[in-house]
């Protein structure tokens, strides 16, 4: 049964999603190019809130100035007729030969200011079209061979490059935040800042982190065979969390860029388990757009293409469903208690209660019963089945 999305569920797409022609590394594209304004009337059928673009997928590379302007005001026009708003503005450094070796980070100084003046001319129209935050995936910034970089330069460049942008934010006034998007390959060998760990440590060292978080892919992680839901759950814990990027993937291998749902199933569970019900114990909360960054196959035709659209809305509203069952039955909540979860949010030392204190505290060691506190056993396979069966709907 199909379930309604409104506005109010925030959903949010790229226009170069359902856009993809589907032209791969092996084969030619197998559907037509899609008119911009024709994806916002479509998407606002489907009860989508906010679309996303790079301003190539809007204004064609190399557009002269009145040209950009006409495709501009066409644009708007289909975004004030059907209500649907800009929430976030990603620029393309990756498509157009001259990015071949990256842009903030190109051993070419020609392209990385190139690169600069390209990002910094997308910055104003995000502005412009009052996007909340500016994207900034690496594309092609990073290297097939470790001889072909000096690392400590290239860091120091993106760093460059990242904080005049974000200083040129706040010059302007302008309400706009960073993501970085990590991804650990593809299109080039390795990419810089590969993972939402590598992205966190990166934006400690910026003169303007403050304005600069992340957007976290689902298949990007679990290209690195990382937990995308701990990933999500380490950059809110550091308040970084400014962004998603929602789709499938299964296991180590190229970016499939797949359904949200499709790839691994129970993962995306947890994953709008946090998103919708937050930390057990509370804390900071992801309230942004539910937005969507995945590939209708090479496979599909246009019809095919709005229904993979809408097979996202569908899969994430119905794991929305079961995550909330999930936290409202009281057998869940039990089996949290007894497993520890909300134990864990009890600091260690308690509150007025010094170091010298708990070392001269003998039962919590010298009197311990260690064998005994040993035998507890936790229970969370128990409570994983609770999750899956309430994933399934069996419950
Ligand atoms: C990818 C990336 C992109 C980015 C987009 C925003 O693997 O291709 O996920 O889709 O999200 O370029 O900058
Ligand atoms: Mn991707
Ligand atoms: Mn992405």
């Amino acid at each position: 049964m199909a379930r309604k999305a409104t506005p109010e569920d925030k959903f949010s797409f790229g226009l170069w999603t359902i856009g993809w022609e589907a032209r791969d590394q092996f084969g030619d594209a197998t559907r037509p190019a899609l008119d911009p304004v024709e994806s916002v009337h479509q998407l606002a059928k489907l009860g989508v809130a906010h679309v996303t673009f790079h301003d190539d997928d809007v204004v064609p590379f190399g557009s002269d100035a009145a040209t950009r302007d006409a495709i501009l005001a066409r644009f708007k026009g289909a975004l004030d007729e059907t209500g649907i708003t800009v929430e976030m503005v990603t620029t393309n450094t990756f498509s157009h030969p001259i990015f071949k070796d990256g842009a903030f980070t190109s051993n070419d100084r020609r392209v990385r200011r190139y690169g600069l003046r390209k990002v910094v001319r997308n910055v104003d129209l995000a502005a412009e079209l009052g996007a909340a935050t500016f994207v900034m995936w690496g594309g092609r910034e990073g290297a097939e061979y470790d001889s072909a970089k000096d690392l400590k330069a290239a860091h120091d460049r993106y760093r460059e490059g990242i904080d005049t942008v974000a200083g040129y934010i706040k010059d302007k006034g302008y309400d706009l935040k960073i993501a970085i998007e990590p991804k650990p390959n593809e299109p080039r060998g390795d990419i810089l800042l590969p993972t939402v760990g590598h992205a966190l440590a990166f934006i400690a060292e910026l003169e303007h982190g403050d304005i600069v978080g992340l957007n976290p892919e689902t298949g990007h992680e679990q290209m690195a065979g990382l937990n995308y839901t701990g990933g999500l759950a380490q950059a809110l814990w550091s308040n970084k969390l400014f962004h998603i990027d929602l789709n499938g993937q299964k296991s180590i291998k190229y970016d499939q860029d797949l359904v949200f749902g499709h790839g691994d199933l129970f993962s995306a569970f947890g994953t709008v388990d946090l998103i919708e019900n937050g930390f057990p114990s509370g804390g900071p909360r992801y309230d942004g757009p539910r937005h969507f960054d995945y590939k209708p196959s090479r496979t599909e035709d246009m019809a095919g293409v709005w229904e993979s659209a809408a097979a996202n809305i569908q899969a994430y509203l119905i794991l929305k469903e079961r995550a909330l069952a999930f936290r409202a039955d009281p057998e869940v909540q039990a089996a949290l208690e007894e497993a520890g979860v909300y134990e864990l949010a009890q600091p260690t030392i308690a509150e007025g209660e010094t170091l010298d204190d708990l070392l001269n505290d003998r039962s919590t060691f010298e009197d311990l019963d260690v064998e005994d506190v040993a035998k507890r056993g936790f229970h969370f396979v128990r409570l994983n089945q609770l999750a899956l069966e309430h994933a399934l709907g069996a419950r």
